[in-house]
């Protein structure tokens, strides 16, 4: 796995005396390797800060989508350095007509001030329109240089099955869903197809909402919750860095949290740069199955 280190110039670090190392991670079979912590921005309303804090700390994926309003912010935070960063984006699945896919492209390219998407994901599939044609828009915008790369996300195994059989030159990278210690769906199929087929799982909501990051006096998984504060008091992570750091644990699994504090967003990134032992590993999955 290689490593980057973080050598930003003008982005002030959350905390000057951290060194971190975030890891990186084969993007499906391109080649391009990209930050095992990205930074998810729906609902998101910290402002240009939180980012640079990220990207400053090596989370360099960004992922946003024409529905979330946030693509202007992005834009905003990678003004001056665009070509050191990854930004992905996704067309609503209410957008799939050929004509659709390339105005929403051409509306994203403009509120992100950029002349390209890293990563240009189908945010849910579509039930009307037949894939083909929303693939062909998909790939005509990698002829034309306007993305490098394509993905889908919430789509089953069967789903992405048809889009890859829809793709005629260019192949579909990456599934964006939802993946935590309280939310395991992934792990029977898709998991295994996506490891079989060399895409990468982009894992949302990896902190259940914040759920995972926090003790509650009420938790609904008391035996869960006791084992992710066994496993940060043994590894001196936060629970939050534990939640994440078991996230990515397989190597075709990145993730993108979200957070509109500085501070949190750093944290985040911290969950980079070590890893969950075996034993903790699977000490985790065994307390969350139990839910
Ligand atoms: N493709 C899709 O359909 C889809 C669906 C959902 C999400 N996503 C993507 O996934 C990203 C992340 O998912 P998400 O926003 O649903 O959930 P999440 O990242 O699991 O959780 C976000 C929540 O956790 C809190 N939080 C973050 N870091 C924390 C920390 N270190 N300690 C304590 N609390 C922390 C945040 O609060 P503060 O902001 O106050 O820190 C926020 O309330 C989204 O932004 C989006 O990019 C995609």
């Amino acid at each position: 796995m290689l490593k980057t280190r973080n050598t930003l110039k003008g982005i002030q670090l959350a905390n000057d005396t951290t060194d971190l190392l975030m890891e990186l991670k084969e993007l499906g079979r391109t080649g391009v390797r990209v930050p095992e912590i990205g930074i998810g921005v729906w609902r998101y309303s910290g402002g240009v800060e939180p980012l640079r804090a990220g990207i400053a700390m090596g989370a360099s994926l960004i992922d946003t989508a024409e529905v979330y309003g946030t693509e202007d912010v992005v834009g905003q935070a990678v003004s001056g350095m665009r070509e050191r960063l990854f930004i992905a984006t996704k067309v609503s699945g209410q957008h799939l007509r050929y004509d659709e896919v390339m105005h929403a492209a051409e509306a994203s390219l403009q509120r992100l001030r950029t002349n390209y998407i890293d990563l240009y994901q189908i945010h849910w599939p579509g039930n009307f329109v037949p894939i083909q044609e929303t693939m062909r828009a998909m790939e005509t915008l990698v002829d034309r240089g306007m993305v490098r790369y394509l993905g889908v996300s919430n789509f089953s195994v069967e789903e992405l099955h048809q889009a890859r059989l829809a793709m005629t030159h260019h192949p579909i990278v990456s599934n964006q869903v939802l993946y935590n210690l309280n939310r395991r769906e992934i792990e029977a199929q898709l998991i295994p197809y996506c490891e079989a087929n060399g895409i990468t799982i982009i894992a949302y909501t990896p902190l259940d909402d914040g759920r995972l990051a926090r003790h509650s006096q009420y938790p609904r998984n008391p035996q869960g919750q006791q084992a992710l504060e066994f496993v940060a008091a043994q590894t001196s992570k936060t629970m939050a860095q534990v939640a994440l750091n078991w996230c990515i644990w397989r190597p075709s699994v990145i993730t993108i949290p979200k957070s509109n504090s500085a501070g949190r967003v750093a944290e985040n990134c911290g969950a980079s740069g070590w890893r969950l032992t075996k034993e903790q590993y699977e000490l985790l999955n065994r307390a969350f199955q139990s839910l």
